[in-house]
């Protein structure tokens, strides 16, 4: 896909406020701290088009950002943050919930897993989850440019085996700092997006 232009368009914190255009939308999930808005602003080749922060919990609200005028990528608020309290935690999971099972326009989900660990219980619920769901995802293991290529295959294989036992085919892996990888989750973007 190329891209011609990407801009910020809203920031969700309710369902109800979710656009109603109907332009096909593509979101990114995964455990808080993963790498989801830096990959977006990878993808996007624009530094700090998605707020990124080395501490968890930076995105809270459902982030739209236009590609080229006919596409939404969804930067979700990630989960698996420990020092959320109760209501937040509810509040999270009324709103990413609610969004991944019932949003008509999303065409598919881009979930995130850190290659240099095993998957979380979270991570593998969600993989789940999405194997049962009828919407097309990709796992994407990112920073793949924290391990060297002698550590990083032993960590591909391992997560490659464990999505294979959960039901989920479609794996890559990434790294934001790099951009390896980068064409490939775009190809799969303009795949899915097309339905
Ligand atoms: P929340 O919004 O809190 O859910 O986090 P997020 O998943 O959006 O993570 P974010 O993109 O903010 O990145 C978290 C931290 O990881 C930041 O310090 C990033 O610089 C770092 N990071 C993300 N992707 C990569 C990558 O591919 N390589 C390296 N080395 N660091 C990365
Ligand atoms: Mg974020």
């Amino acid at each position: 896909m190329r891209i011609q232009s990407a801009e910020f368009i809203t920031s969700v914190g309710k369902l109800s406020q979710l656009p109603c255009d109907g332009l096909p939308e593509i979101a990114v999930a995964g455990r808080s701290n993963v790498g989801k808005s830096s990959l977006l602003n990878r993808l996007f080749n624009r530094k700090g088009l998605a707020k990124t922060s080395g501490t968890p919990g930076k995105t809270r609200t459902l982030n739209y950002f236009a590609v080229n005028g006919n596409l939404y990528l969804v930067d979700l608020p990630g989960y698996g943050f420990a020092r959320r309290s109760v209501d937040e935690r509810a509040e999270w999971a009324k709103l990413v919930n609610g969004y991944l099972a019932d949003r008509s326009p999303l065409r598919g989900i881009i979930q995130l897993v850190d290659v240099r660990h095993d998957l979380t219980r979270q991570d593998k619920n969600l993989v789940e989850w999405l194997a049962d769901a009828d919407r097309p995802f990709l796992v994407v293991a990112t920073k793949s440019d924290k391990l060297s290529g002698s550590r990083l295959k032993p960590r591909v294989d391992r997560t490659r085996a464990t999505l294979d036992s959960l039901g989920c085919r479609d794996f890559l892996t990434f790294s934001a700092t790099t951009g390896a990888g980068r064409n490939a989750v775009w190809q799969w973007i303009g795949r899915v997006a097309r339905g």
